[in-house]
């Protein structure tokens, strides 16, 4: 099994294409081949045409995924017929509204330094206990070949600090670089940084930004944020939304003083953002930080709001965060995904680094290797009848 089905075009309308999966249409948006005809393979992520592929070669793929596409399927009906109890009312709202299509997203994580200081975060910059590091461009571009080329990714999430090392320049170049060698659906994920900076990136040909908002509550976003207001943040996100990124964005659940009415917050502010991707996740204690010694919010915390979001807004897609899945290694992920979720990100950090980039310690997925861990990925989605065919636009 792959991670990412080809689709045929079946018509195009100026940039908007239509792709057939099997017996479904989905529409894409293709910005990066203008030469683009009715007939040909691709594969879409995010609802973006990202990469062409032969029609032997698609033929073979899709031959392969013939049967199991059918079956996935009657796994994710049956799972979610008579539905009882709220995770199960969001499962099958996620199965009526969006069948069994989930994304799987590549993670590569590639500089734990960062400016800022949240109180929560493990690599914030007063952590003087932390070893740091930075891939260079050359090595942040391998990465990325190795994790599209050889282990197929489809989409890439680039993920630091805000380490301003990292000029526009340098961004830029992993970017053009990146999208020249190995085509592939890319979202940034480097926190505040000027829109200027976003807006060549975009050019460049990232498509997908990543900045979640924290908390819908300024008070609390002050308080854990020093320096930074909510208002800022909000201003980042929407002026992302207006350069034309796919929005990934959502906030983190057990900060202290965090109500439950602030939770119904976050889940309506998100919302209102109109992200592409909804992404909450459980915050969990950093021993080197002043907020060692929150408690961890219980998994029911979390698929709780999971299922909410989804009954609230049944076309959402809402991700399973790796914190998630640190929660109970064993069962979290299955859990969120049972529980109204649909994405999935595997982290591609370079083994030697990965253990550094600590937001929070002993993050799922660490004692895996790169293999392994899709493998496990892959079992999951046949376990619970998914399938990882584009969402559409
Ligand atoms: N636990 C869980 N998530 C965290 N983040 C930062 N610190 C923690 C923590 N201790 C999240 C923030 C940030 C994202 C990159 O990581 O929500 O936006
Ligand atoms: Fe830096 Fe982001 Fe961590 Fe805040 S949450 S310290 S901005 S990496």
């Amino acid at each position: 099994m792959c991670y990412a089905i080809p689709g045929k075009v079946v018509a195009i309308d100026d940039k908007v294409v239509t792709v057939e999966y099997f017996d479904e249409k989905k529409k894409a948006r293709n910005d990066f081949y203008a030469d683009l005809a009715v007939g040909e393979y691709i594969y879409a992520q995010g609802g973006f045409v990202v990469q062409r592929i032969a029609e032997e070669e698609a033929a073979n793929i899709l031959k392969t995924w013939q049967e199991l596409f059918t079956k996935l399927k009657e796994v994710d009906l049956r799972l979610t017929r008579e539905p009882k109890g709220l995770y199960q009312v969001a499962n099958a709202t996620r199965q009526r509204s969006l069948g069994n299509s989930c994304c799987i997203h590549g993670i590569i994580e590639f500089s734990n330094y960062c400016r800022s200081n949240c109180l929560y975060c493990g690599i914030r910059k007063d952590n003087v206990n932390l070893k740091r590091y930075r891939m260079d461009v050359d090595e942040i571009v391998e990465a990325c070949e190795y994790a599209v080329k050889e282990l197929k990714f489809k989409a890439l999430v680039l993920q630091s600090g805000e380490d301003l090392w990292y000029s526009q320049e340098k961004l830029v170049d992993i970017v053009e670089k990146v999208m020249r060698k190995c085509p592939v659906l890319l979202i940034v994920s480097i926190g505040e940084r000027d829109s200027e900076l976003y807006k060549k990136l975009y050019a460049s040909g990232a498509r997908g930004a990543l900045v979640r908002f924290e908390t819908s509550n300024p008070k609390l976003y002050q308080k854990y944020r020093p320096g930074h207001t909510l208002d800022e943040r909000l201003t980042l996100i929407k002026e992302l939304r207006e350069i034309g990124y796919l929005v990934f964005t959502g906030f983190l659940l057990g900060l202290p003083g965090q109500s439950e009415k602030d939770i119904l917050k976050d889940i309506e502010l998100t919302q209102s953002l109109k992200p592409e991707m909804f992404t909450f996740g459980p915050l969990i204690p950093h021993p080197d930080t002043p907020l060692k010694d929150v408690p961890v919010p219980p998994l029911e915390a979390v698929l709780n709001t999971i299922a909410r979001a989804r009954i609230l807004h049944p076309d959402s897609r809402i991700l399973v965060t790796t914190a998630l899945e640190t929660l109970d290694k064993e069962e979290g992920a299955q859990r969120g995904f049972l529980s109204g979720a649909n994405s999935l990100m595997v982290n591609l950090t370079p083994k030697k680094y990965q253990s550094l980039y600590q937001i929070y310690p002993e993050r799922a997925g660490t004692e895996l290797d790169t293999k392994q861990k899709i493998e496990k990925v892959l079992q999951l989605l046949t376990t619970i009848g998914r399938a990882p065919t584009d969402l559409g636009m």
